[in-house]
Protein backbone atom coordinates (compact mmCIF):
# COMPACT_ATOMS: atom_id res chain seq x y z
CA UNK A 1 0.00 0.00 0.00
CA UNK A 2 1.25 3.38 -1.15
CA UNK A 3 0.72 6.58 1.54
CA UNK A 4 0.34 10.00 0.17
CA UNK A 5 1.13 12.27 3.39
CA UNK A 6 0.77 15.43 1.68
CA UNK A 7 -0.89 16.66 -2.27
CA UNK A 8 2.79 16.33 -4.08
CA UNK A 9 2.65 12.57 -2.85
CA UNK A 10 -0.92 11.91 -3.56
CA UNK A 11 -0.61 13.39 -6.91
CA UNK A 12 2.57 11.93 -7.77
CA UNK A 13 1.18 7.99 -6.84
CA UNK A 14 -1.90 9.37 -8.21
CA UNK A 15 -0.68 9.48 -12.19
CA UNK A 16 1.34 6.10 -11.75
CA UNK A 17 -2.03 4.27 -11.34
CA UNK A 18 -3.87 2.38 -14.05
CA UNK A 19 -7.39 1.45 -13.97
CA UNK A 20 -10.58 3.30 -12.46
CA UNK A 21 -10.46 4.57 -8.62
CA UNK A 22 -12.84 3.82 -5.97
CA UNK A 23 -12.69 6.15 -2.94
CA UNK A 24 -13.55 5.77 0.67
CA UNK A 25 -13.04 8.78 2.85
CA UNK A 26 -12.96 8.42 6.55
CA UNK A 27 -11.84 10.38 9.54
CA UNK A 28 -9.95 6.64 10.67
CA UNK A 29 -9.96 4.82 13.60
CA UNK A 30 -11.03 2.32 11.37
CA UNK A 31 -13.99 -0.36 12.08
CA UNK A 32 -15.91 -3.19 10.09
CA UNK A 33 -18.51 -0.55 8.80
CA UNK A 34 -15.56 1.04 6.87
CA UNK A 35 -13.97 -2.39 5.97
CA UNK A 36 -17.12 -3.37 4.66
CA UNK A 37 -17.13 0.21 2.42
CA UNK A 38 -13.76 -0.94 1.35
CA UNK A 39 -14.61 -4.04 0.45
CA UNK A 40 -17.60 -2.94 -2.02
CA UNK A 41 -14.62 -0.56 -3.56
CA UNK A 42 -12.89 -3.42 -3.87
CA UNK A 43 -15.03 -5.41 -5.70
CA UNK A 44 -16.24 -2.84 -8.46
CA UNK A 45 -13.00 -0.74 -8.76
CA UNK A 46 -9.86 -1.75 -9.97
CA UNK A 47 -7.74 0.84 -7.29
CA UNK A 48 -9.36 1.56 -4.31
CA UNK A 49 -8.38 4.88 -2.54
CA UNK A 50 -9.10 5.31 1.38
CA UNK A 51 -8.46 8.63 3.08
CA UNK A 52 -8.40 9.75 6.88
CA UNK A 53 -8.47 12.65 8.21
CA UNK A 54 -10.64 14.04 11.10
CA UNK A 55 -12.30 16.90 9.33
CA UNK A 56 -12.07 19.94 11.76
CA UNK A 57 -14.62 21.89 9.97
CA UNK A 58 -17.89 19.87 10.93
CA UNK A 59 -17.42 19.56 14.22
CA UNK A 60 -19.12 22.50 16.47
CA UNK A 61 -17.23 24.26 19.07
CA UNK A 62 -18.12 21.99 22.33
CA UNK A 63 -17.66 18.57 20.05
CA UNK A 64 -15.61 15.52 20.21
CA UNK A 65 -13.29 17.03 17.86
CA UNK A 66 -10.07 17.02 20.30
CA UNK A 67 -10.66 13.69 21.97
CA UNK A 68 -11.99 11.96 18.36
CA UNK A 69 -10.55 8.53 18.67
CA UNK A 70 -7.40 8.55 16.92
CA UNK A 71 -5.39 5.30 15.75
CA UNK A 72 -3.26 5.72 12.70
CA UNK A 73 -0.96 2.91 13.23
CA UNK A 74 -3.44 0.38 13.91
CA UNK A 75 -5.36 1.77 10.89
CA UNK A 76 -2.63 1.59 8.62
CA UNK A 77 -1.94 -2.09 9.45
CA UNK A 78 -5.77 -2.76 9.04
CA UNK A 79 -5.70 -1.23 4.99
CA UNK A 80 -2.23 -3.20 4.62
CA UNK A 81 -4.32 -6.40 5.31
CA UNK A 82 -7.05 -5.30 3.43
CA UNK A 83 -5.13 -4.73 0.48
CA UNK A 84 -5.86 -0.96 -0.12
CA UNK A 85 -3.92 0.16 -2.77
CA UNK A 86 -3.55 4.31 -1.81
CA UNK A 87 -3.94 5.86 1.54
CA UNK A 88 -4.16 9.46 1.64
CA UNK A 89 -3.18 11.08 5.15
CA UNK A 90 -3.54 14.78 4.30
CA UNK A 91 -2.78 17.23 7.17
CA UNK A 92 -4.99 20.08 7.63
CA UNK A 93 -3.19 22.87 4.87
CA UNK A 94 -3.39 20.06 1.97
CA UNK A 95 -7.39 19.93 2.74
CA UNK A 96 -7.87 23.69 3.00
CA UNK A 97 -4.88 25.81 2.06
CA UNK A 98 -5.03 29.53 3.13
CA UNK A 99 -5.81 30.45 -0.29
CA UNK A 100 -9.20 28.14 -0.54
CA UNK A 101 -12.62 29.34 -1.46
CA UNK A 102 -15.17 27.35 0.07
CA UNK A 103 -17.82 25.69 -2.38
CA UNK A 104 -21.06 27.84 -2.07
CA UNK A 105 -23.30 24.47 -2.05
CA UNK A 106 -26.16 23.89 0.57
CA UNK A 107 -29.36 22.05 0.98
CA UNK A 108 -32.54 23.05 2.80
CA UNK A 109 -31.34 19.38 4.73
CA UNK A 110 -28.48 20.70 6.32
CA UNK A 111 -30.65 22.45 8.86
CA UNK A 112 -32.80 19.26 9.72
CA UNK A 113 -32.57 16.71 11.91
CA UNK A 114 -28.89 16.17 12.57
CA UNK A 115 -28.00 19.30 10.94
CA UNK A 116 -30.19 21.51 13.60
CA UNK A 117 -28.73 19.66 16.89
CA UNK A 118 -25.40 20.31 15.04
CA UNK A 119 -25.26 23.61 13.49
CA UNK A 120 -22.66 23.99 11.07
CA UNK A 121 -22.14 20.04 10.76
CA UNK A 122 -23.21 19.24 7.45
CA UNK A 123 -21.90 22.34 5.98
CA UNK A 124 -18.59 21.33 7.29
CA UNK A 125 -19.18 17.77 5.58
CA UNK A 126 -19.69 19.13 1.94
CA UNK A 127 -16.49 21.40 2.24
CA UNK A 128 -14.39 18.50 3.01
CA UNK A 129 -15.85 15.94 0.74
CA UNK A 130 -16.03 18.40 -2.20
CA UNK A 131 -12.36 19.19 -1.47
CA UNK A 132 -11.06 15.07 -1.21
CA UNK A 133 -13.31 14.53 -4.25
CA UNK A 134 -11.39 17.39 -6.19
CA UNK A 135 -8.08 16.02 -5.10
CA UNK A 136 -8.61 12.44 -5.42
CA UNK A 137 -10.50 12.73 -8.44
CA UNK A 138 -12.47 8.99 -8.22
CA UNK A 139 -15.17 7.32 -10.36
CA UNK A 140 -16.97 6.02 -7.28
CA UNK A 141 -17.44 7.38 -3.83
CA UNK A 142 -18.27 4.50 -1.05
CA UNK A 143 -20.45 5.95 1.85
CA UNK A 144 -22.63 4.23 4.35
CA UNK A 145 -26.38 4.38 4.83
CA UNK A 146 -25.29 4.55 8.79
CA UNK A 147 -25.27 8.69 8.48
CA UNK A 148 -28.41 8.59 6.32
CA UNK A 149 -28.56 12.26 6.15
CA UNK A 150 -25.24 12.62 5.07
CA UNK A 151 -25.29 10.23 1.89
CA UNK A 152 -28.60 12.21 1.37
CA UNK A 153 -27.27 15.39 1.08
CA UNK A 154 -23.64 14.35 -0.44
CA UNK A 155 -25.54 12.34 -2.91
CA UNK A 156 -27.36 15.79 -3.64
CA UNK A 157 -24.46 18.06 -3.97
CA UNK A 158 -22.56 15.35 -6.22
CA UNK A 159 -25.76 15.49 -8.38
CA UNK A 160 -26.33 19.14 -8.22
CA UNK A 161 -22.86 20.58 -8.95
CA UNK A 162 -22.48 17.26 -11.55
CA UNK A 163 -19.54 15.86 -10.17
CA UNK A 164 -17.87 12.90 -12.92
CA UNK A 165 -18.11 10.73 -9.62
CA UNK A 166 -20.94 7.54 -8.71
CA UNK A 167 -22.14 7.38 -5.34
CA UNK A 168 -22.11 3.51 -3.74
CA UNK A 169 -24.36 3.43 -0.74
CA UNK A 170 -23.52 0.73 1.64
CA UNK A 171 -25.62 -1.07 3.97
CA UNK A 172 -25.03 -0.44 7.96
CA UNK A 173 -22.68 -2.89 9.45
CA UNK A 174 -23.77 -3.72 13.26
CA UNK A 175 -22.10 -5.62 16.57
CA UNK A 176 -24.21 -8.90 16.81
CA UNK A 177 -26.33 -7.39 19.38
CA UNK A 178 -27.49 -5.12 16.99
CA UNK A 179 -25.35 -1.78 17.94
CA UNK A 180 -24.31 0.16 14.84
CA UNK A 181 -20.92 0.00 14.23
CA UNK A 182 -19.46 3.52 15.14
CA UNK A 183 -15.95 5.00 15.75
CA UNK A 184 -18.08 6.86 18.91
CA UNK A 185 -19.04 3.56 20.22
CA UNK A 186 -15.34 3.46 21.83
CA UNK A 187 -16.85 6.46 24.60
CA UNK A 188 -19.68 4.16 25.86
CA UNK A 189 -19.34 2.45 29.16
CA UNK A 190 -20.33 -1.23 28.90
CA UNK A 191 -24.24 -0.93 30.27
CA UNK A 192 -24.18 1.86 27.97
CA UNK A 193 -23.57 -0.90 25.58
CA UNK A 194 -26.04 -2.91 26.43
CA UNK A 195 -28.57 0.16 26.44
CA UNK A 196 -27.61 1.27 23.07
CA UNK A 197 -28.23 -1.94 21.82
CA UNK A 198 -31.68 -1.54 22.21
CA UNK A 199 -31.90 1.09 19.61
CA UNK A 200 -31.81 -1.41 16.73
CA UNK A 201 -34.50 -3.61 18.62
CA UNK A 202 -36.45 -0.73 18.75
CA UNK A 203 -36.07 0.29 15.17
CA UNK A 204 -37.04 -3.84 14.60
CA UNK A 205 -40.06 -3.15 16.34
CA UNK A 206 -41.05 0.07 14.16
CA UNK A 207 -40.58 -1.85 11.09
CA UNK A 208 -42.37 -5.01 12.18
CA UNK A 209 -45.58 -2.43 12.86
CA UNK A 210 -45.36 -1.15 10.11
CA UNK A 211 -44.94 -4.33 7.51
CA UNK A 212 -48.12 -5.56 9.81
CA UNK A 213 -49.93 -2.92 8.24
CA UNK A 214 -49.38 0.19 10.55
CA UNK A 215 -49.17 3.06 8.16
CA UNK A 216 -49.52 5.62 11.00
CA UNK A 217 -46.44 7.63 11.73
CA UNK A 218 -47.26 7.82 15.78
CA UNK A 219 -48.36 4.21 15.71
CA UNK A 220 -44.60 3.20 13.77
CA UNK A 221 -42.86 5.25 16.15
CA UNK A 222 -44.97 4.32 19.60
CA UNK A 223 -43.80 0.41 18.53
CA UNK A 224 -39.83 2.07 18.67
CA UNK A 225 -39.56 3.58 21.96
CA UNK A 226 -41.66 1.10 23.82
CA UNK A 227 -39.18 -1.54 22.73
CA UNK A 228 -35.64 0.42 23.76
CA UNK A 229 -34.41 0.63 27.14
CA UNK A 230 -36.59 3.14 28.73
CA UNK A 231 -34.16 5.32 30.84
CA UNK A 232 -32.93 5.97 27.42
CA UNK A 233 -36.22 7.42 26.48
CA UNK A 234 -35.40 10.67 28.01
CA UNK A 235 -32.44 11.23 25.90
CA UNK A 236 -33.11 10.58 22.59
CA UNK A 237 -32.74 13.63 20.47
CA UNK A 238 -35.22 13.06 18.07
CA UNK A 239 -36.82 9.84 16.24
CA UNK A 240 -38.33 10.44 13.06
CA UNK A 241 -40.27 9.15 9.90
CA UNK A 242 -38.94 10.57 6.58
CA UNK A 243 -39.94 10.05 3.07
CA UNK A 244 -36.51 8.38 1.56
CA UNK A 245 -36.59 10.33 -1.70
CA UNK A 246 -37.12 14.30 0.32
CA UNK A 247 -36.19 13.31 3.61
CA UNK A 248 -39.47 15.18 4.09
CA UNK A 249 -41.39 14.00 7.79
CA UNK A 250 -44.18 11.91 6.68
CA UNK A 251 -47.48 13.85 8.43
CA UNK A 252 -49.80 11.02 9.71
CA UNK A 253 -49.95 8.07 7.34
CA UNK A 254 -46.63 6.58 5.90
CA UNK A 255 -47.12 6.16 2.05
CA UNK A 256 -44.08 5.67 0.53
CA UNK A 257 -40.82 4.11 1.18
CA UNK A 258 -40.19 5.92 4.35
CA UNK A 259 -36.55 6.09 6.51
CA UNK A 260 -37.25 5.85 10.83
CA UNK A 261 -34.26 7.97 11.82
CA UNK A 262 -32.97 8.33 15.56
CA UNK A 263 -30.36 10.12 17.74
CA UNK A 264 -29.36 8.96 21.08
CA UNK A 265 -27.85 11.00 23.13
CA UNK A 266 -25.41 8.60 26.45
CA UNK A 267 -23.81 11.56 28.40
CA UNK A 268 -21.89 13.52 25.67
CA UNK A 269 -21.72 10.79 23.21
CA UNK A 270 -24.52 10.67 20.48
CA UNK A 271 -25.64 7.60 18.58
CA UNK A 272 -27.22 7.89 15.30
CA UNK A 273 -28.52 4.72 13.51
CA UNK A 274 -32.02 4.35 10.61
CA UNK A 275 -33.80 1.29 9.66
CA UNK A 276 -35.65 1.47 5.74
CA UNK A 277 -39.57 1.77 6.11
CA UNK A 278 -39.90 -0.15 2.89
CA UNK A 279 -43.46 -2.74 1.71
P1 LIG B 1 -16.58 8.29 9.40
O1 LIG B 1 -17.49 8.44 10.56
O2 LIG B 1 -15.20 7.82 9.62
O3 LIG B 1 -17.29 7.34 8.37
C1 LIG B 1 -16.72 7.08 7.11
C2 LIG B 1 -17.73 6.31 6.28
O4 LIG B 1 -18.04 5.07 6.92
C3 LIG B 1 -19.08 7.07 6.14
O5 LIG B 1 -19.55 6.95 4.81
C4 LIG B 1 -19.98 6.33 7.12
O6 LIG B 1 -21.36 6.40 6.78
C5 LIG B 1 -19.43 4.92 7.00
N1 LIG B 1 -19.80 4.12 8.19
C6 LIG B 1 -19.58 4.44 9.49
N2 LIG B 1 -20.09 3.49 10.30
C7 LIG B 1 -20.66 2.56 9.50
C8 LIG B 1 -21.37 1.34 9.73
N3 LIG B 1 -21.60 0.86 10.97
N4 LIG B 1 -21.81 0.65 8.65
C9 LIG B 1 -21.59 1.10 7.38
N5 LIG B 1 -20.93 2.24 7.10
C10 LIG B 1 -20.48 2.96 8.14
O7 LIG B 1 -18.62 9.94 7.96
C11 LIG B 1 -17.50 10.41 8.11
O8 LIG B 1 -16.43 9.70 8.62
C12 LIG B 1 -17.15 11.83 7.71
O9 LIG B 1 -18.27 12.65 7.85
C13 LIG B 1 -16.59 11.95 6.27
C14 LIG B 1 -17.60 11.52 5.22
C15 LIG B 1 -15.29 11.13 6.13
C16 LIG B 1 -16.24 13.43 6.00
O10 LIG B 1 -15.33 13.92 6.92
Amino acid sequence: MEIAKNNFELNDLLQNINGNLGFVPTMGSLHEGHISLIESSKKLFDNTVVSIFVNPTQFGPGEDFEKYPRNENNDIAVLKRHKVDLLYLPSASDVYPNDYAPISFTSPLTNKLEGALRPGHFDGVIQVVYRLLSLVNPDGIFLGKKDAQQLKILSLMIDQLTLPVKVHACEIIRENNGLALSSRNAYLSKNDKVSASTIYKGLLSAKAEFRSGSLDTEVVTAAFIDSIDPSIIKNIDYVSIVDQATFTPTNGSINSDALMLVAVRFGSTRLIDNIELTI
